[in-house]
């Protein structure tokens, strides 16, 4: 079965119950609006029309030798594949262990670290409880506060990590707060967590579905060693979670649980652990649907352009600052103020240019739309300019006062 889905564009992939009707008060129906995607998002539409062809061919994994066993096995193994490309890294450096959850990857990993009380982690104090309570079982918690724009307070971080001297320390934080919303700067947390001996892991469990996230496996300093986050949450059914860490320190790990799946020889005293990571790290049977649903998600996310989203929102916001600006310089007491405030319109004319250019780049927009946008922005930067100079004449020859005299109360 093909994994790959179709390319979208800016339109948000369709999802199923979007139709859904629910009864109101006065007995109205009208359409369920779905407000609670941080807890639970719906399901692409084309996760289920893929499964239900995978259906077909369900069968037991890595343990069969009959022809839906070997389908079933190299769909979950090619899920496994995309996954870790959706996160720009490949099986060589990382390994992907399938989890019911976020909870229990990080449940999982606390397990497999075989915590002492020696050991440190670091979490922020804007995490969700699955994110803190697992490490209150062993080791020992440190917490960084957030500074006073409602970000990790990297310097408190930075000086935590540098007086701890002896334990393993694991920084342990959410790529973007449950609580607060506030995005981390992962990589910049990385390279302060690797500059002290520390590992780091990110619950990305609110991120995953909402930015493009790149683990960085070749730039060590930089790179993200453990990361987790779960289906439910990007548009993914049948529940699954990942744990995906670099393979290098999962290799040292022990596996916390055992049996069927997870060894590739037993006697009645001894057995040999599985040579595949994600085997060893697995007993039992997985939730293949779980895990495939995960990577068609993957698929699709990959696919719609968060960054151009981004884009768009700035282009907004550039388009309308440039007009207010004009209109609020226009109304200052101070010449230099709107001086100001017409820079300030130039630079967000600036930013709505490269806005129009990444659309053209990105192929989102039509030449000619491109074109008339291109003329409309030269149009206003060339009358920006034009009012900026003769204002900065008027300043300079003093024909126009520095501050304008209006009577008190107008
Ligand atoms: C930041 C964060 N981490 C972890 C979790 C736990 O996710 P799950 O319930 O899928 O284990 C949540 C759930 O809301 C969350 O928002």
């Amino acid at each position: 079965m093909n994994l790959a889905h179709e390319k979208t564009i800016l339109k948000f992939p369709e999802l199923i119950g979007s139709d859904f009707l629910v009864e109101t008060l006065n007995g109205q129906r009208v359409k369920y609006l779905n407000l609670d995607n941080a807890a639970t998002t719906p399901t692409f539409k084309a996760i289920y029309h893929k499964l239900e062809v995978l259906l077909c061919g369900y069968g037991s994994i890595h343990r069969g030798s009959g022809i839906k066993s070997q389908i079933s096995t190299a769909i979950f193994e090619e899920s496994i594949s995309i996954i870790l490309r959706f996160l720009g890294v490949t099986p060589t450096d990382y390994a992907v262990i399938f989890t019911q959850n976020t909870t229990s990857a990080i449940n999982k990993l606390s397990r497999m670290l075989m915590l002492s009380t020696d050991d440190i982690i670091f979490v922020s104090e804007f995490e969700h409880s699955a994110n803190d309570l697992p490490w209150r079982k062993g080791a020992r918690i440190v917490r960084i506060p957030a500074d006073s724009n409602g970000q990790l307070d990297l310097d408190y971080l930075d000086t935590s990590l540098k007086n701890e001297k002896c334990g393993r320390k694991l920084v342990a934080i959410s790529g973007a707060s449950n609580i607060t919303g506030a995005l981390t700067p992962i990589h910049e947390i990385a390279v302060c967590a690797h500059a002290h001996n520390a590992h780091l892991m990110i619950d990305a469990a609110q991120l995953v579905a909402h930015r493009e996230i790149n683990l960085l496996g070749n730039q060590s300093a930089e790179q993200i060693d453990f990361i987790s986050f779960s289906g439910h949450k990007m548009y993914a059914p049948f529940g699954g979670g990942v744990l995906i860490g670099r393979r290098d320190l999962i290799e040292k790990m022990v596996p916390d649980d055992i049996g069927g799946g997870s060894v590739d020889f037993v006697t009645h005293d001894t057995y040999d652990l599985a040579a595949d990571l994600m085997k060893r790290s697995t007993a039992g049977t997985s939730n293949v649907i779980g895990l495939v649903s995960i990577a068609l998600a993957c698929e699709i996310l990959k696919d719609f352009p968060f960054e151009l989203k981004k884009v768009a929102s700035n282009a907004i916001d550039a388009s309308h600052s440039i007009s207010r600006n004009i209109a609020e310089g226009y109304c200052r007491r101070s010449l230099r103020e709107y001086l100001n405030l017409l820079n300030v319109a130039l630079g967000s004319s600036g930013e709505f240019h490269s806005c129009y250019e990444s659309f053209r780049a990105a192929k989102q927009i039509t030449e000619s739309d491109y074109r008339r946008l291109d003329e409309l922005h030269y149009k206003v930067e060339n009358e920006l300019l034009r009012l900026i100079e003769s204002l900065q004449k008027k300043q300079v020859s003093g024909e126009w006062m520095e501050h304008f005299d209006f009577p008190e109360g107008e």
